[in-house]
């Protein structure tokens, strides 16, 4: 185990479990569909979870990705969420897209990206979060697929990262709290 982490929280094999049941549940949802079905990869914590999920879909995918801010520091959430890379294709309007986070945290970065999306008229917009922190909402938001509700714990790995680092890391691991100052 990495030395910065303090215990695992969810296991590679839970993880893989878990795109296991949302995969299927997505297949479900979306087979029936005429639309292009989007993967929205947000950058850059999702792209572990967006590349496993899309291995385990029968559905045809296709990937985009977006980037946008939403941390203001390294532990806490700022209000803001700025566009960093933007999507541009201009069929949207026939677009299914279903938008991958790694994380729901205040809910503020989901919120914005699906009132993007909406605006900028894609014919339906979903999403999907393998981690869940409902007690650190700032506003009401809840995911159309949601793998696993978390405590209010500092977690790395799997995509996600403290200072850009231990984003390699097979599982989701809790870090220490001497690493972040904590
Ligand atoms: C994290 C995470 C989500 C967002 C969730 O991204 O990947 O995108 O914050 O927080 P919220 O619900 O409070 O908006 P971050 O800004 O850390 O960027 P990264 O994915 O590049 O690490």
């Amino acid at each position: 185990m990495n030395q910065a982490v303090e215990r695992i929280l969810i296991s590679q094999e839970e993880i893989d479990a878990i795109t296991t049941r949302l995969a299927a549940e997505i297949d479900r949802d979306y087979k029936d569909s005429d639309k292009r079905l989007v993967l929205l990869c947000v950058l850059k914590g999702s792209l572990v979870f967006t590349g496993d999920l899309m291995k385990k879909l029968t559905v045809p995918v296709e990937i985009d990705c977006m980037k946008v801010s939403s941390y203001g520091s390294s532990t806490e959430s700022s209000g803001s969420v700025h566009i960093q890379l933007d999507l541009v294709r201009p069929d949207l309007p026939d677009c299914d897209v279903l938008i991958i986070e790694d994380i729901v945290d205040s809910g503020n970065t989901l919120t914005f990206l699906t009132n993007y999306l909406k605006a900028k008229g894609a014919n339906s917009v979903k999403t999907c979060t393998l981690l869940d922190k409902p007690s650190r909402r700032r506003v009401p938001f809840e995911p159309d697929y949601r793998g696993v509700e978390i405590p209010d714990e500092f977690v790395i790995g799997y995509g996600l990262d403290y200072d850009e680092r231990f984003r390699a890391l097979p599982y989701i691991g809790i870090l220490k709290p001497e690493v972040y100052g904590g």
